[in-house]
């Protein structure tokens, strides 16, 4: 099972660049034909919130729009930036997700069950994992206890070391949401906001964070004085793969800079 994971597209309510400058839609674009092009096709794509730059729902229907030329179902999560109602307006609703204040759903029919967690307070600057969402949670993870898990979400739940970033990381409930997936032993969270590819281990979880399809933060700034010291790169995604056979979760960084269309006019070689 190959998993397409892609995260803050940042697109503004008229298609203007993203702080002047960032060509969201043509970097969303580029990334949803490199998906398509793939062979074997993922069987699924899952986007990790910050679908929207300002939270505008013309921005979200643009972005739901640009991801529905995906050739594979798409599973959507608000981010900080995003409006969670217009999320859903635009992407979902998706099933279980409807009654319940935040936008989180389980996804079954895959080799992964995939559990959507939304993490947003509707404050960009503030995030929490809710008593009632970590309730639902564990009954998702009681009824099917057998089946391997497969968490997304927009906030990292680990702290990354850079101030700004974990002033805004997830508040509340973070604790006992690291216990509630070890305890199944999820396979792996899935997440972005960092505008920055990113790994951990949480509560002895393994945690992805996938870069932005449209600007990148370099977070390499430790000891200079600066945490960010760039936002710009090309556009990327994450590709993952599941062997459920070996029960193996192998996850590669995609960046979108030219050389992928020329590996594929390239002839195969048996050499790595
Ligand atoms: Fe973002």
């Amino acid at each position: 099972m190959l998993i397409a994971h892609v995260s803050d597209p940042h697109l503004t309510a008229d298609g203007a660049p993203m702080h002047g400058v960032v060509d969201t839609d043509t970097a969303l674009a580029r990334v949803v034909a490199d998906i398509n092009a793939l062979d074997p096709l993922p069987g699924v794509a899952l986007v990790t919130g910050d679908l929207t730059h300002d939270g505008d729902a013309a921005a979200a229907a643009r972005a739901a729009a640009m991801l529905s030329a995906l050739r594979m179902p798409w599973f959507a999560v608000p981010g900080n930036h995003d409006r969670r109602d217009a999320v859903r307006a635009a992407c979902g609703p998706y099933p279980g997700d409807a009654a319940a204040a935040w936008m989180a759903y389980a996804v079954d029919g895959f080799p992964l069950r995939l559990l959507a967690l939304d993490a947003t307070t509707g404050d960009p600057f503030r995030a929490a994992m809710p008593p009632a969402q970590l309730a639902w949670l564990a009954d998702r993870l009681a009824e099917a206890p057998e089946r391997p898990v497969l968490a997304f979400l927009h906030h990292p739940p680990f702290d990354t070391g850079i101030g700004w970033l974990d002033e805004m990381g997830i508040a509340e409930g973070r604790h006992e949401l690291g216990v509630l997936l070890r305890r199944h032993a999820a396979v792996a969270v899935l997440c972005g906001h960092l505008h920055h590819p990113m790994r951990g281990a949480w509560h002895g979880v393994p945690v992805l964070a996938a870069p932005s399809v449209a600007n990148r933060t370099m977070l390499s700034g430790r000891g200079t004085g600066l945490e960010t010291v760039a936002v710009s790169a090309p556009p990327g995604y994450v590709l993952h793969r599941w062997d459920a056979a070996a029960k193996t979760l192998t996850s590669e960084l995609r960046f979108l800079d030219g050389h992928a269309e020329d590996w594929r006019r390239a002839r195969p070689d048996p050499a790595p």
